[in-house]
């Protein structure tokens, strides 16, 4: 009989852990949470191209948790639809009604103009959340110049020039963050994604040597660099216990994190004031460790995987969602 008793506490011992330690985890996500939204209320956060499947995330997280957004992207019916979808859901006794700001970075001529009408809107910022990016892919000799600026404009001259225009106000406050939403290519190159992987470069290092010199000033610099982001619309529901599990263990590998998981990172971020973030499984962790350490293996596995690819015909340079 005691060794029956003893059998089945055995079987259920493991359940039991399990269930147990996923509570625990559960609770203290759900706390985190909280406390992640409470650190943004009554902030002003202006979020480039929040338009984006990320920038959507980051608004309607943002949006819930009391800051007070100035939402810029490139067109205006899009933008509209944002505000209409965001206060459509919010409690108005706890949410503030998005200003909208028509935003091209790639015209770095207007970014000044911008810049004021979006100080314009609260008197300040106190986070500037710089998530818009352009894509090409594409071997390099098929790329054009003009195209290779364009990339350089809006993911590095844009968002620079946009810091630049802002941070005179959060310095003289001695208060403000600035986010950058990078890219793994920042800090890696990856084949026929020259001008992307370029660009993301160049803003990862700008931004490194900002962070040391505004630090004086209280002026927090953050990175939050995904390897790759889903699909905005084909990820399985978030909330669903089964699907999360599932996708914890596996589609996370294979298809990238979902934007609202990259939007709650990214609002972590801003709570915790993080300087550095890389949302990567064990894969590209290991490459970066083997580009650091052990660059000519590293060149090696690249150049064999292209030389796979370059059989195939390579298709004519387009721009990817
Ligand atoms: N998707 C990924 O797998 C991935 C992985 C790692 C990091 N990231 C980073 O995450 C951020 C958001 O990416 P996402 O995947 O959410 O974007 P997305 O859904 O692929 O959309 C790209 C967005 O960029 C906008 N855009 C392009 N050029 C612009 C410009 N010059 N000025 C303003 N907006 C411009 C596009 O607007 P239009 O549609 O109107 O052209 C579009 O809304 C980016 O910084 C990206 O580098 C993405």
């Amino acid at each position: 009989m005691f060794i029956v008793k003893m059998g089945v506490l055995a079987v259920l011992i493991f359940p039991l852990l399990l269930f147990g330690i996923s509570g625990i985890i559960y609770i203290y996500r759900a706390v985190g949470r909280l406390m992640s939204k409470s650190a943004v209320q009554n902030k002003v956060v202006v979020i480039t191209d929040a338009i984006s499947g990320l920038g959507k995330e980051c608004s309607r997280v943002f949006h819930s948790g009391g800051a007070r957004l100035v939402l810029c992207g490139k067109t205006w019916e899009k933008l509209e639809a944002l505000y209409n979808a965001l206060i459509s859901v919010a409690d108005p006794s706890v949410t503030f009604t998005p200003k909208l700001v028509l935003l091209d970075l790639s015209d770095i001529n207007c970014i000044q103009d911008v810049a004021k009408e979006i100080l314009d809107c609260y008197g300040c910022v106190d986070i500037l959340i710089n998530n818009a990016s352009m894509k090409v892919k594409g071997p390099v000799q098929s790329i054009s110049l003009e195209l290779d600026k364009k990339i350089m404009d809006a993911n590095y001259f844009g968002p620079i020039t946009l810091t630049k225009a802002l941070l005179p106000n959060m310095i003289s406050r001695r208060t403000g963050q600035v986010v950058l939403v990078n890219n793994i290519q920042g800090k890696l190159g990856v084949p026929f994604r020259a001008a992307y992987a370029a660009s993301k470069h160049a803003a990862q290092g700008f931004f490194d040597c900002l962070r040391a010199e505004v630090e004086e000033f209280d002026v927090c610099i953050s990175t939050v660099s995904p390897t790759f982001i889903r699909s905005y619309h084909v990820q399985p529901e978030p909330g669903n216990w089964e699907a999360s599990i599932w996708k914890f263990f596996f589609r996370k590998l294979a298809y990238g994190v979902h934007p609202m998981e990259v939007a709650e990172e990214v609002l972590r971020t801003v709570s915790r004031k993080k300087q550095e973030v890389f949302m990567a499984n064990a894969i590209p962790k290991a490459a970066l460790y083997i580009r650091t350490f052990f660059p000519e293996l590293f060149f090696a596995i690249i150049a064999s995987g292209v030389k796979e690819k370059q059989k195939l015909e390579f298709p004519p340079p387009e721009r990817y969602p």
